[in-house]
């Protein structure tokens, strides 16, 4: 880095990195409900993926799914940072304790309120649980939402709506950051590919 930029004094403290100029990254986590095993195995496992690229600390799965878990947590061990997958949670528990603990609840459903209509709002809330359905979701996730937030209201699939939501909440740009430990990483390049 820039020697004069490293003498540049954050609150009196001096900074290492321009990271830490940013904005501390909100905590979120995803909530996947309705999770079919055998029919839904590649949709969850993007929908965690993506959640993970983008900054998330970690999936709940409400439904008994050990392969899946063992898939995402064989990226995280290759691709670094510490993304995790909690199998089978009971769904209003990971709620009620999310909120206990002064947390939000993001419904993402094609009927709730257009997001641009809501994302200043969300924007402000620094610990957020963002919900997915696979099934038809069950009317008591309506109520316990603290926003029930349409990625435009049409249908389409719950990794765009993740994927959408989480760029558009973001303070820093997601699509730079950094993860830790990884035995891969990609070097960018215009042609080619690189991974040391
Ligand atoms: C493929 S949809 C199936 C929804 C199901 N048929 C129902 O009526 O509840 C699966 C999930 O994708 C997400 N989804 C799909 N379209 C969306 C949209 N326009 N906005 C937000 N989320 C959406 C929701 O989380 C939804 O539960």
């Amino acid at each position: 880095m820039d020697a004069d930029l490293c003498r540049i004094m954050v609150e009196n403290k001096p900074f290492n990195s321009l990271a830490d100029l940013q904005s501390p990254m909100k905590q979120i986590v995803i909530l996947r409900i309705g999770h079919r095993p055998e029919r839904d195995k590649r949709i969850t496992t993007h929908v965690g993926l993506t959640a993970r690229a983008l900054g998330a600390e970690g999936m709940l799965l409400a439904s008994e799914d050990k392969k899946l878990v063992s898939n995402i947590e064989d990226v995280v061990q290759r691709w670094g940072g510490d993304f995790y997958v909690k199998n089978d949670v009971n769904w209003k528990h990971e709620i009620k304790k999310w909120k206990d603990d002064g947390g939000k609840v993001c419904h993402l459903s094609m009927y709730g309120i257009n997001l641009p209509d809501a994302v200043d709002d969300i924007k402000r809330c620094d610990k957020l649980m963002i919900v997915v359905g696979a099934e038809k979701v069950p009317a008591g996730m309506y109520e316990l939402a603290d926003w029930n937030i349409a990625v435009g209201n049409q249908p389409h699939s719950e990794v765009a709506a993740v994927a959408l939501t989480m760029d558009r909440i973001a303070e820093n740009d997601p699509l730079k950051k950094e993860f830790e430990g990884a035995e891969l990483t990609i070097v960018p390049m215009e042609r080619g590919k690189r991974v040391v």
